[in-house]
């Protein structure tokens, strides 16, 4: 979300400035944060550190703090000795040019108003990524869910969506200019509604653009994963075999405690509409461990749901509590650490042999990859990704004129011949 946010603040700013890759020689540096764990604003701090050093050796040189981080400390950013000009919360970005202006006149910039219905649709995003084939369109913006461990809902205030035609009119533009793939963005994808429109309609609508453009999205929340989703999922074989479904922990209890609306049973029951109508879908999770007051018990049952389901990846936190939720109001984080960083450890290698399991499985099987780029090893291998989202490594045939048969941004049909816990190898057809 937040590469897709700076494709947005770039081009805000593509009047003013350009970009560079070289910190060092930039004239305005901007931040952008999460504040989802402490981790990660710890790391933002150390960065910090790095840019207010440089910054004495540049005196010209502007610093800006944007994004969820920006949103939480606000004022106390400006206040504090890492001598940043500006602070910028997620819903302001259109400030920028003004509080810019602002601080070349000597002052600080602040603005951290959250709105109802900001989501940047007629903004045109400048793409960062490299490979000018994958692309994110940020769909809706916001979370409203208030599960009682995250800081979002506080951050990125409350949910709107983006405009539907908008949404297929950037998708068209970037099949236009040769994109493959694109990623609909939003903190809750489920709940989109624009009129009529709700996300399966939407996925439908986008779909339809190209149906060499491969769709995917990101997040989904169980408690809205719809029947009608799934069934539009299975009908579009440009629609990627491959959901991402953060399941936090495999304890009704605990998912009670995290306010996720959902139980154990009604998470499985949605694994299985999925397995039904797509049995070849990749299944992706985030899971928190040692949340407030988890008990051993409710710590094997996420073990034993990761083996119920058999994930394919899966994203996994120590729980970090953050200032402001629910959970830090009424629950005591009351986990030692080091039985936090046991019970994650415990769930990290079942996750990775379970990846294992998943891609012995694949093994002799066929796909079709979209090819991404060069390997990093070996530079006469390439690298691709099913729809499955796993990515297939594969010797990339030199045609009698000395190029390689495939480029990055084509289709490939491969079949897997091998694999490590991580990647799938494979030969292409
Ligand atoms: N502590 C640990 N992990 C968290 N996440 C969200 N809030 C916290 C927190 N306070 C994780 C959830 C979410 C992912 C984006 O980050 O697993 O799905
Ligand atoms: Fe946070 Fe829950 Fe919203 Fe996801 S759905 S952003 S975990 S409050």
């Amino acid at each position: 979300m937040n590469f897709a946010d700076s494709e947005i603040l770039v081009s805000i700013l593509k009047d003013q400035y350009d970009t560079t890759q070289d910190y060092a020689q930039a004239d305005l540096i901007l931040v952008n944060t999460c504040s989802i764990r402490d981790h990660a604003e710890q790391r933002v701090f150390n960065r910090l550190k790095e840019f207010a050093a440089l910054k004495k050796k540049r005196p010209g040189m502007k610093l800006g703090l944007v994004g969820c981080m920006a949103e939480r400390l606000k004022e106390q950013l400006l206040d504090s000795d890492l001598d940043i000009d500006l602070v910028v919360g997620p819903d302001a970005y259109r400030s920028l040019p003004r509080l810019l202006s602002q601080v070349e006149a000597g002052q600080k910039g602040i603005d951290t108003l959250l709105s109802e219905d900001e989501t940047y649709e007629d903004i045109l995003p400048v793409r960062l990524g490299t490979n000018r084939i994958s692309a994110f369109i940020s769909i809706m913006r916001g979370c409203q869910n208030y599960c009682s461990y995250c800081v979002v809902p506080y951050t990125r205030g409350r949910e709107r969506s983006r405009d539907a035609g908008t949404i297929v009119d950037e998708a068209r533009s970037l099949v236009d200019q040769g994109y493959k793939e694109v990623t609909l963005l939003g903190q809750n994808v489920n709940s989109y509604k624009d009129g009529d429109v709700n996300f399966a309609e939407l996925m439908r609508r986008v779909a339809s653009v190209s149906p060499s453009l491969r769709i995917r999205f990101s997040t989904s929340h169980p408690k809205d994963l719809s029947d009608e989703l799934i069934a539009v999922m299975a009908a579009y074989p440009n629609i990627c075999r491959s959901i991402h479904l953060p399941v936090q922990s495999g304890s009704s209890v605990m998912l009670k405690k995290m306010n996720r609306k959902y139980d154990r049973e009604w998470y499985l029951d949605r694994i299985r509409a999925i397995r039904k109508a797509m049995p070849d879908c990749g299944i992706s999770t985030d899971i928190i461990a040692g949340f407030c007051g988890e008990t051993e018990e409710d710590h094997k049952q996420t073990l034993s749901l990761m083996e119920e389901v058999g994930y394919d990846f899966a994203f996994m936190f120590k729980y970090s509590e953050r200032p402001g939720t629910f959970a830090s109001r009424h629950y005591p984080d009351d986990i030692p650490e080091e039985v936090k960083l046991r019970r994650l450890n415990e769930i990290i290698n079942l996750q990775q042999h379970l990846s294992h399991e998943s891609n012995k499985r694949d093994v002799g099987k066929r796909f079709e990859i979209l090819v991404e780029g060069e390997s990093k090893k070996n530079k006469a291998q390439y690298f691709g990704r099913n729809s499955q989202n796993k990515v297939v490594v594969f010797d990339n045939p030199v045609l009698p004129d000395g190029s390689f048969r495939y480029q990055v941004g084509d289709y490939a049909v491969a079949e897997v011949t091998g694999c490590t816990p991580a990647t799938l190898l494979g030969r292409t057809l």
